[in-house]
């Protein structure tokens, strides 16, 4: 066996190299025999090297992670191009053992490549979440909306956590049926930590096995990749096939009681629907962000609170009903989504067949980054004051939410990435963060902490934590007052109504 890998490293690998290396390739930093650039991308922030690798070597950049042929793309428009316009070539997903097979058991539909088994989980995933069914969930994200504003006023020091209640029950609710729960929620943990677990397994380089195939038939007991993971798929399958069981008896009007029937119609595996049922949570990075936002523009805030005085009055809470009359309070929730999306490298695609792009000769199997981050502020789409938080560039010249900015499908961002992988549940996470943020401005006054000696303590708009994989902001201490005297006896009457 060891000289199966001797021979392997030592022999095939620089052959591989050597033999595959003679194409015309886009440019990118310079690459190392055998390891390629996994040693440049060992770093935090990757988005950011992603992106000053754009300013020194063009929109497609090319690198190898080990023997991993990798294009990082950071141009909104060779997005577009490629990963929509060529959707039927780009819309697979990386080879990936550790996180598909060992965490995952193989259901993840995010996972899967671009065939039948995805697509109609997809359909499935589109079904539960287009804009015709979201009405559904409506009641579940006002009265989660209401909850957070009531407790942010009332606990303001525990505000990261709230947010992230919200946005857990809102999901379980909407997705399960369940009652309002918390973020302590033993459920909810194992979910998060499973994302988290699944988050920081796939970063390009973490386990050679996703780079070299073959390393899977060595002895679980030599491998990390083995002693990492074990054990988690068994305990978080059981939590996830029994949430999915456990709606079977709840509320008619459920996702995961519209994907049953789909199990029951033969359409679907019972695996991979439990799985699709309990996929991904970003919305509270996202939230978080919000607060951020709020509390370092000021100038912001108090426009949003001029439009909700004027749109909504002080009488009532903000609903639904108000969306199209609040062009500023959608203009900011959209310019949180550029300014700081959740997923800044997005979930990369790969090739399905090969290609020729701008002469460039792309290999099947190449995987592909979409450089999120790097596109949101991209200066010929967003203009040179691309960094800046500006919801006004959202907004056209009549103060109306721009219809559309190029192939954004009116989210005037790329956060909720392209073509057939595009986010599934970016018209129920939009609805989310519009509730959430309008029902917090209604009732809150959001501003920093002052210190010891008085003065106020900005957050820093750049400090964040997460995985390598995904952007939250590092908690910072801030003040939530009621906005005007009965804000607060409004949004409690509002709550022990719901
Ligand atoms: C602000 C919140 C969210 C953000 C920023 C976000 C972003 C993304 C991104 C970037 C992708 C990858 C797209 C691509 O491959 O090009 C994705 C995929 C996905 N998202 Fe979201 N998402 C959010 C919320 C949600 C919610 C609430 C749900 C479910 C209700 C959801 C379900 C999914 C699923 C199932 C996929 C996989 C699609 C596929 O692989 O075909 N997401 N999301």
């Amino acid at each position: 066996m060891l000289y199966f890998i001797g021979f392997g490293v030592a022999v095939v690998a620089p052959l591989l190299w050597l033999s595959q290396d003679k194409q015309q390739r886009p440019p990118g930093p310079r690459r190392f025999p055998l390891l390629g650039n996994v040693l440049d991308i060992s770093v935090d922030d990757i988005w950011l090297l992603f992106s000053r690798w754009g300013k020194e070597y063009g929109s497609l950049v090319y690198i190898k992670i080990f023997n991993q042929p990798t294009l990082i793309i950071n141009s909104h428009h060779i997005a577009v191009d490629l990963m929509t316009r060529r959707a039927r070539v780009y819309s697979d997903r990386p080879w990936n053992y550790v996180a598909k097979e060992l965490l995952l058991g193989g259901h993840f539909m995010p996972f899967m490549d671009y065939n039948d088994r995805c697509r109609r989980l997809r359909r499935a995933a589109q079904e539960g979440f287009r804009k015709a069914t979201l009405p559904r969930y409506r009641k579940i994200q006002q009265a989660e909306a209401t909850r957070a504003a009531s407790e942010l006023l009332q606990h303001s020091a525990n505000w990261v956590e709230h947010l992230s209640t919200t946005a857990a029950s809102t999901i379980m609710s909407s997705v399960y049926g369940f009652p309002p729960t918390d973020d302590k929620n033993p459920d909810v943990q194992a979910i998060k930590q499973h994302t988290e677990r699944i988050a920081r397994a796939i970063f390009p380089g973490t386990y050679l096995v996703d780079t070299f195939p073959w390393l899977r038939h060595l002895p679980a007991w030599l491998c990390s990749w083995h002693r990492d993971t074990h054990g988690f798929y068994a305990k978080d399958n059981a939590v996830v096939q029994r949430l999915f069981h456990s709606s079977e008896t709840g509320p008619a009007v459920t996702f995961s009681r519209a994907v049953a029937e789909k199990v029951d119609e033969g359409l679907l595996d019972d695996g991979d629907a439990a799985w699709l049922c309990a996929t991904l949570l970003q919305t509270s990075a996202a939230l978080c962000w919000f607060i951020t936002s709020m509390v370092i523009h000021q100038d912001v805030q108090a426009r949003a609170h001029d439009e909700l005085d004027r749109v909504v009055g002080r009488n009532r809470l903000p609903s639904f009903d108000d969306k199209d009359n609040l062009p500023y309070l959608n203009a900011i929730v959209h310019e949180v989504l550029r300014w700081r999306p959740p997923l800044p490298i997005g979930v990369p695609h790969c090739l399905a067949v090969n290609d020729v792009y701008q002469g460039f000769h792309v290999a099947r199997g190449t995987v592909c980054i979409p450089n999120i981050w790097g596109m949101n502020r991209d200066p010929d789409v967003w203009g040179t004051d691309a960094e800046m938080f500006r919801p006004e560039r959202q907004l056209d010249e009549h103060g109306n939410l721009r219809s559309r900015i190029l192939n954004t499908h009116d989210e005037s961002h790329t956060s909720f990435g392209f073509g057939n992988r595009v986010c599934p549940g970016k018209h129920f996470a939009g609805d989310t963060m519009f509730i959430t943020c309008a029902t917090i401005l209604w009732a809150c006054k959001m501003s920093a902490s002052r210190n010891v000696h008085g003065d106020l303590e900005l957050p820093s708009e750049y400090a964040h934590t997460g995985t390598p994989m995904t952007l939250h902001p590092t908690p910072f201490p801030c003040e939530f007052s009621a906005r005007f005297s009965d804000a607060l006896s409004q949004v409690s009457t509002e709550r022990n109504t719901e």
